[in-house]
């Protein structure tokens, strides 16, 4: 099976399945949370090299007040209770968004760990709060503009590596692949640069109910599919086998 080096999944549905059980939405994100303990394991035993959780969006911060609290709990929990596994097993935290933000104790622990993982190299926990890619990338442009005002850089030779150091992402890889749970088929605002010639997975299945075996099969849906980045099936047929 081919496996993805970089897979990127958009959380989508907690606040249904709370609601088709009448509890309240914050039960669905607690939930979530131990989908994500299990996805992180999964990605791990299946050697995926770097995984994007989108976890808290720039536009989630319009949410009820209550529910944004519940989620920065639940993230401040997380990263205190799995700080000593993720260490463990050789995980390095990342994170990319406006993670000034958030709230002053979320963002000191999460300095913390990324600063105690940063020499593990098992996997990379790449982690999307108060992202956005409309942020990410005005954000860039501000990095660009600057250097043009200081006269570092030239208008005219920015070059798509330079648009690519200046995103939150300049260590990663683009994702290979994007699993979106719940049914929406949207981007929602994630990865949109890095996402040019990502495959693209939707399903049914809530972020709460995404188990071990519906990554396996998202994968193995992906191993099925052919990438051609633009050049024919042909082209890539004869670089595979050496011919020019
Ligand atoms: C989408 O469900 C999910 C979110 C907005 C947050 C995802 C967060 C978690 C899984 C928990 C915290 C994360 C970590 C990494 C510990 P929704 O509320 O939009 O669901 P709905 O569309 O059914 O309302």
């Amino acid at each position: 099976m081919q496996i993805p080096t970089h897979l990127a999944i958009i959380m989508d549905g907690n606040g249904r399945w709370a609601e088709q059980r009448h509890l309240p939405r914050v039960l669905g994100h607690r939930k979530g949370v131990e989908s994500v303990q299990t996805i992180v394991d999964g990605c791990m035993d299946l050697g995926i090299r770097y995984l994007t959780l989108y976890a808290f969006s720039s536009e989630n911060w319009g949410r009820p007040q209550e529910e944004v609290e519940a989620l920065m709990g639940l993230l401040g929990t997380f990263l205190k209770k799995e700080l000593s596994q993720l260490h463990k097993r050789g995980i390095r935290l990342m994170a990319v968004g406006e993670l000034d933000r958030l709230p002053k104790s979320i963002s000191k622990i999460l300095k913390d760990i990324i600063k105690k993982t940063a020499d593990n190299d098992h996997m990379v926990l790449n982690l999307a709060l108060s992202y956005g890619s409309r942020n990410e990338l005005t954000r860039a442009m501000q990095t660009l503009g600057r250097e043009i005002a200081k006269g570092t850089l030239q208008a005219d030779d920015i070059t798509e590596e330079d648009i690519d150091a200046a995103l939150d992402t300049h260590k990663i890889p683009d994702p290979d692949l994007l699993i979106r749970t719940s049914g929406e088929m949207r981007i929602s605002n994630f990865l949109l640069w890095q996402a040019a010639y990502t495959e693209l997975y939707f399903t049914e299945t809530l972020w709460p109910d995404f188990s071990r075996d519906q990554l396996l099969q998202a994968i193995a849906e992906y191993s099925r599919r052919q990438r051609r980045f633009g050049l024919t099936g042909e082209q890539l047929r004869d670089a595979k086998e050496g011919h020019h």
